[in-house]
Order: C-alpha cells, then sequence, then structure tokens
C-alpha cells in the first residue's frame, strides 16, 4: 500500500501488526491493496500528515485483531480514526504537538460520529 515519494520510489510500504489474536485472511497474500492517498500533480495533498495511511487499511488490519490498540507513532491519528470507526478501544502516542492536536482533533470526530463498521 501506499506511496511515500510519490512517484520515485517503490509503492508498498511494510507494516507491523504486534500483539496476539491476529487473524490473517489465508485467501490473501501478505501484500496488501489499498488506495493510497496521493498527492496529484495540480492538486493540493489533502492528507494531515505527510505519511498518513488510508483508514481503510487501518480498519482492515484491526478487525483482525482483539483487545485495544496501541500506536506508539500516532502521527495524525489514522489509527485512532479507524479505532472509533469499529467501536475499539485506542491509546495513541506522538512527539510532535501539531500531530497531536491535529489526531486529538480527527479522533473526537469520528468517536462523535460513533461506530460505524461491525
Ligand atoms: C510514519 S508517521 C505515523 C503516521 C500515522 N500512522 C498516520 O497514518 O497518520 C510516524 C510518527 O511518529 C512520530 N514519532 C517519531 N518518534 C516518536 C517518538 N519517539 N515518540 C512518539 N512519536 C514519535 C513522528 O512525529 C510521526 O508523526
Amino acid at each position: 500500500m501506499g506511496d511515500l515519494a510519490f512517484p520515485w520510489k517503490p509503492n508498498t510500504e511494510e507494516i507491523y501488526v504486534i500483539g496476539t489474536g491476529f487473524k490473517a485472511d489465508k485467501r490473501e497474500g501478505s501484500v496488501l491493496r489499498f488506495t493510497p492517498i496521493l498527492p496529484c500533480v495540480g492538486l493540493t495533498m489533502e492528507t494531515d500528515h505527510p505519511y498518513q495511511k488510508p483508514e481503510p487499511l487501518m480498519r482492515y488490519l484491526i478487525a483482525r485483531t482483539e483487545g485495544p490498540v496501541i500506536d506508539p507513532f500516532m502521527g495524525s491519528g489514522t489509527t485512532g480514526v479507524a479505532c472509533a470507526n469499529l467501536g475499539r478501544s485506542f491509546i495513541g502516542i506522538e512527539i510532535e504537538r501539531k500531530y497531536f492536536d491535529i489526531a486529538c482533533e480527527r479522533i473526537d470526530q469520528a468517536q462523535r460520529q460513533g461506530r460505524m463498521f461491525a
């Protein structure tokens, strides 16, 4: 998934899901394909963070886990938004105040919207 440096670098990114209870979907390979959040030529990049993950990707991964979710490098909080949409507990850690504030706002908004997915 993803695209860290459009258009010059490979369009894949490693993601580590650490914990117990991860249920991989055996019908799929280890490479998951999701529409990346891309800056388009002539358009402003509409993301809150330079390495922001697509929320559906985080939701896909989280839905295959159990228990509370911790993202120690929360960035702009996409993992927290996915947790809110799934009704899951979330702890986020972010060193940059700017991104921490954006994450709080995004997660708060998602929580106010309520659980969107079973
Ligand atoms: C790759 S970005 C995370 C992107 C995020 N998962 C998203 O989708 O929006 C990594 C983040 O880790 C933060 N970070 C780096 N070192 C950190 C540390 N020691 N403690 C907490 N956050 C840290 C950076 O400020 C950066 O926002």
